[in-house]
């Protein structure tokens, strides 16, 4: 069966819903096969009220980047370059669309598996996702580790799981890595802080 995140040839039906995020006014385009097309997904607004956003600055990579939400609503409030990166070829699309609908600025978009087309030389102070468990253990395990190699010194890996889709066993299976801190606990989703060791 495919998944959201296949390229798949489904029909485009191109949609446009409006959110709020610190009373600000976002406008997001989105499709079939894309994740989330209704609407912000509470995981990932879970995920953006714990970030602290007053002290975010500098590189930040937008992992499964979707059709844009984090890298489009954050760039509102902090002085920071994105990159937004994902597999999905109909999200980046939506995500150009997107940084045009809402006059985003400082996001550099990209098509990458995990990150394989990520420079190696390149390092972030932040990695935020919500990863894509449908696409597998083996695929969330690559984001969430891989996040080491690709991280400042004292850089951070933010992400949201719900509890039963093993949030407790991936902080446990990454624990060689990292030191991590459940910041919020909320309807079944952890928001989940990291730290490398
Ligand atoms: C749960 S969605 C999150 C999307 C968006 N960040 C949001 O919060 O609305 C996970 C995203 O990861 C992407 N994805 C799946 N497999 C991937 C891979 N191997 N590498 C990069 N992105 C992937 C999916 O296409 C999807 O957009």
């Amino acid at each position: 069966m495919s998944q959201y995140f296949d390229n798949v040839a489904l029909p485009s039906n191109i949609v446009e819903f409006e959110t709020h995020f610190l009373d600000n006014k976002f406008r997001f385009k989105t499709d079939n096969g894309v994740f989330s097309k209704e609407k912000l997904d509470f995981g990932t607004r879970l995920l953006l009220e714990n970030l602290p956003i007053k002290e975010i600055s500098g590189d930040i990579l937008d992992l499964g980047c979707g059709y844009g939400v984090v890298s489009i609503i954050l760039s509102r409030f902090v002085d920071a370059k994105f990159d937004a990166v994902d597999v999905n070829k109909r999200a980046l699309h939506l995500l150009e669309m997107n940084i045009k609908l809402n006059n985003s600025s400082d996001i550099t978009f990209f098509e990458s598996n995990c990150y394989d087309s990520i420079d190696k030389d390149k390092l972030y102070d932040y990695i935020i996702t919500n990863p894509p468990i449908r696409a597998g253990k083996d695929i969330v395990y690559k984001m969430l580790r891989g996040a080491k190699e690709h991280l400042k010194p004292g850089g951070l890996l933010y992400f949201v799981m719900r509890k039963d889709h093993g949030a407790k066993t991936a902080i446990r299976d990454i624990s060689d890595i990292y030191n991590s801190e459940i910041i919020c606990k909320e309807k079944g989703f952890f928001v989940i802080k990291c730290f490398l060791r």
